[in-house]
C-alpha cells in the first residue's frame, strides 16, 4: 500500500474529528455520529481510490454510518478496504468526555473481516505479551501468562473493561485472580491500542465490545506489534445468517489477528476530545487544530501529527 495514502486517511479522520467535536457536550450523540459520519464520507469521497466498507459501526445502534458494502473514493484504480468508526465513543462525545476518536484502518481488498455490526468478545495486548493470549482460557490463565510474559505479577497488571452488565462474571474472575480493573465506560480501541503501547499502564483488554471496534482495533494492533483475538457475538439468529452470507463459515470461530486484519495495514485515528494518547480538537478563532496517529504495519512506524486548520479557506 502506497504509504502516501497515509497524508490522505488523516485528512479524513481530521475532518470527522472537526465535525464531531463541534457537538462535543451538546448531549445529542445522533448529531454527533451523523456530522461525522458525513464528514467522513465526503473527505473519503475526494481521494483518488476505490474503497470499499468492508465493516463499520452504526447497524448494531441503528446510528447514522456509512454502510457496509459502501462504495468511496473517486473511483481511481487503486482498491482498498476500509474499517472504521467515524466517532467511537459517540456517548463520551455527547458528555463531553475523555478518549473520543475518530478513526479508520485501511488494507488491501479482501484483508478485513467482512461481518455484520455485531459483537466482539475480545482480548488485546502489546508486544510483550503477544503470542501468549488465548480467547478460550479463563481470564486467570491469560493473567498469569500475560504476567510471566511482561516478567510481572498478576497483581501489577490493568485489565481494561467496559462498564457493563455483561461483564459482571468478567469482573469476579479478575478480582479473584488479583488484577487491577480499570473500568471504562466508552471506548475500547483507543482502550486496546493503550494495551498496545509502553507506559499507558494498561496491559490488556478483556470483555465483550463491537466487532467493528474489534476489526480496526486488530489493525491498529497490528502496526504496533501486539496481540489481539475476537470472536463475534450474535443476539439474533438472522445476523449469524448474514454472517454466513458474508462469507464466514464458521461464525463462532475464534478469530486471530491476522484472520481479522491480514496484508499491509494503515490505521489513523484523529482525537476528538481529549484523551490519554490523542488531544482532542481545539478551536480558536477560525483556526481548528487536531492530534492525529497513524501508522502502519509495513514498518511499524507511528507518526503523531499535529494540524492546524485554517476554517477560512476551507469548510469542514
Ligand atoms: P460508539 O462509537 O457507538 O459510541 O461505541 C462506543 C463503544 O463503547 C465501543 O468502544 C464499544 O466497542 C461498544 O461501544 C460497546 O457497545 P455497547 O455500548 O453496546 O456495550
Amino acid at each position: 500500500m502506497n504509504r502516501n495514502f497515509a497524508l490522505e486517511f488523516i485528512r479524513v479522520t481530521e475532518a470527522a474529528a472537526i465535525a464531531s467535536a463541534r457537538m462535543m457536550g451538546r448531549g445529542d450523540e445522533k448529531a454527533a455520529d451523523h456530522v461525522a459520519v458525513e464528514a467522513m464520507r465526503a473527505a473519503l469521497n475526494s481521494i483518488d481510490f476505490s474503497g470499499t466498507v468492508r465493516i463499520g459501526e452504526g447497524e448494531r445502534d441503528e446510528a447514522p454510518m456509512l454502510y457496509i458494502g459502501e462504495k468511496v473514493g473517486t473511483g481511481g484504480t487503486v482498491n482498498l478496504d476500509l474499517a472504521l468508526d467515524p466517532l467511537e465513543g459517540t456517548t463520551i462525545c455527547a458528555q463531553g468526555g475523555p478518549n473520543s476518536l475518530s478513526v479508520i484502518a485501511i488494507a488491501e481488498e479482501g484483508k478485513f473481516l467482512h461481518a455484520p455490526d455485531v459483537y466482539m468478545q475480545k482480548i488485546a495486548v502489546g508486544p510483550e505479551a503477544a503470542g501468549v493470549i488465548d480467547l478460550d482460557a479463563t481470564a486467570a490463565v491469560n493473567l498469569k501468562n500475560i504476567a510471566k510474559a511482561k516478567q510481572c505479577e498478576v497483581s501489577d497488571l490493568t485489565v481494561v473493561i467496559l462498564d457493563r452488565p455483561r461483564h459482571a462474571d468478567l469482573v469476579r474472575e479478575v478480582r479473584e485472580a488479583g488484577a487491577r480493573i480499570w473500568m471504562i465506560g466508552d471506548g475500547d480501541v483507543q482502550a486496546a491500542i493503550a494495551a498496545g503501547m509502553p507506559n499507558t499502564g494498561i496491559d490488556v483488554l478483556m470483555g465483550i465490545g463491537g466487532a467493528p471496534e474489534g476489526v480496526i482495533a486488530a489493525a491498529a494492533l497490528r502496526c504496533i506489534g501486539g496481540d489481539f483475538q475476537g470472536r463475534l457475538i450474535f443476539h439474533k439468529p438472522e445476523q449469524r445468517v448474514r454472517a454466513k452470507a458474508m462469507g464466514i463459515s464458521d461464525p463462532d470461530k475464534k478469530f486471530l489477528i491476522h484472520e481479522l486484519a491480514s496484508g499491509h495495514v494503515m490505521f489513523c485515528a484523529t482525537g476528538v476530545t481529549d484523551g490519554s494518547m490523542l488531544k482532542g480538537v481545539k478551536f480558536s478563532g477560525h483556526r481548528a487544530l487536531t492530534h492525529s496517529l497513524v501508522m502502519r504495519s509495513q514498518t511499524g512506524t507511528l507518526r503523531f501529527v499535529e494540524t492546524q486548520h485554517n476554517l477560512d479557506r476551507k469548510s469542514i
